[in-house]
C-alpha cells in the first residue's frame, strides 16, 4: 500500500536525528554516496520500528538525483525531503565541494520541487560557515539564487575560488539563497522548504577533530562561545521537526542558525579573533 515517502540524503548523525522525528509511519528512503552508510542507518532505523530502503546516490549528479526520485516513487508520494549530505573543507577539493554542496543541492531542490507532494516540506542542512562570509553584492546574491543550475559553477566569482574553506562558505551561502528562490516554486505545489545552519555538532568526525591534533583550537572556540559547548544532532533534529511539522506551515524560504551564539560572537564578541584565519 502506498505511503507518504520521506527522503533523506546523507545518512550521518544529523540526517538520522531528523528522520527519527519525522519518519514514523512513512517509507523512509536512505540515500548516500556510500551505500554502506545508508545500509548501516537502515539497520539502526529498521530495528527502531521504521520502514526503510537504502540506495546509493551521488548528490553531485543529476542522473543520480533523478534515479532517487524514481526509486522513491515506488513507495508513494514524496512528502518530505531532507538534505544532510555534504563534504567539508577538510575532506574534499574545491571542485568536489562546489560540485556536491553547491551545485548538487541546487539540482536536488530543482528536481524535487517538480514532484514534492501537496502539504510537503523540505529541509537543507547548510552551515554556520556560510554566515562567516561577508556580504555579497545584490547581483551575486541574485546569481546564486536564480541562475539556471547548469550555469552555477561557471559564475566568474565561483570559478575564482581557490581554497576549500571559501568553496564551503560560498556553497552554504548558496544553499540559503537557493532555498529562498525555491520556496516560491515549492509554494505553488503547497510545500515549504527551509534551511538550517548548524554550528559545530558532535558527530563521530567532529568528536575525532575535537580530541585530535587540532582539538585545542576547537575546544578554545567552544569555551568562548555563548553556549560554551557544541551542539548535538538531536537539537538540529528538533528544529527540523518543527519546520516540517504542522506548526511550521507558515515558515518557508528561511534559514535558521543554530550554533549556540557562535556566529554572533564571531562578528561582535569574544570569537572575533577567528576572523584573522577566515
Ligand atoms: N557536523 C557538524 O558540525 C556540521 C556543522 C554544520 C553543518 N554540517 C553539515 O551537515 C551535513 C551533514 O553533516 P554530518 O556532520 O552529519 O556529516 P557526516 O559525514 O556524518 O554525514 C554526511 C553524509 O553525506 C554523505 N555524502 C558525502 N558526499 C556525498 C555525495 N556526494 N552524495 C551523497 N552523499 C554524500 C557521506 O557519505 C555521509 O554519510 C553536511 O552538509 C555538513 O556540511 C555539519
Amino acid at each position: 500500500m502506498a505511503k507518504d515517502v520521506c527522503v533523506l540524503l546523507g545518512t550521518g548523525s544529523i540526517g538520522q536525528a531528523i528522520i527519527r522525528r519525522i519518519g514514523a509511519g512513512k517509507h523512509v528512503v536512505l540515500a548516500d554516496l556510500r551505500i554502506e552508510n545508508a545500509e548501516k542507518a537502515a539497520k539502526i532505523l529498521d530495528d527502531a520500528g521504521f520502514e526503510t530502503s537504502a540506495i546509493s546516490v551521488n548528490l553531485g549528479s543529476r542522473d543520480d538525483i533523478l534515479r532517487l526520485i524514481e526509486h522513491s516513487h515506488k513507495f508513494g508520494a514524496v512528502k518530505y525531503l531532507v538534505n544532510a549530505a555534504g563534504v567539508s573543507p577538510s575532506q574534499a577539493s574545491v571542485k568536489d565541494i562546489l560540485r556536491v554542496d553547491l551545485y548538487g543541492t541546487a539540482v536536488l531542490l530543482e528536481e524535487f520541487g517538480k514532484i514534492i507532494a501537496d502539504g510537503g516540506s523540505g529541509v537543507v542542512i547548510s552551515s554556520q560557515s556560510g554566515h562567516r562570509l561577508g556580504a555579497l553584492t545584490e547581483e551575486q546574491n541574485t546569481q546564486l539564487a536564480t541562475s539556471p543550475t547548469e550555469e552555477l559553477l561557471t559564475l566568474p566569482f565561483i570559478t575564482a575560488i581557490t581554497d576549500t574553506l571559501k568553496a564551503y562558505q560560498y556553497s552554504k551561502r548558496c544553499n540559503v539563497l537557493r532555498v529562498m528562490y525555491e520556496a516560491a516554486r515549492w509554494g505553488k505545489r503547497g510545500a515549504t522548504i527551509n534551511s538550517i545552519s548548524p554550528g559545530i555538532i558532535i558527530t563521530p568526525l567532529a568528536n575525532d577533530e575535537l580530541h585530535g591534533p587540532r582539538g585545542e583550537g576547537y575546544r578554545k572556540m567552544l569555551s568562548l562561545c555563548p553556549a560554551k559547548r557544541a551542539g548535538t544532532p538531536d537539537e538540529v533534529g528538533d528544529m527540523a521537526a518543527f519546520l516540517m511539522g504542522d506548526k511550521g506551515r507558515w515558515i518557508s524560504g528561511s534559514d535558521f542558525l543554530i550554533d549556540g551564539g557562535t556566529t554572533a560572537s564571531y562578528w561582535y564578541g569574544d570569537l572575533q579573533y577567528l576572523k584573522a584565519s577566515h
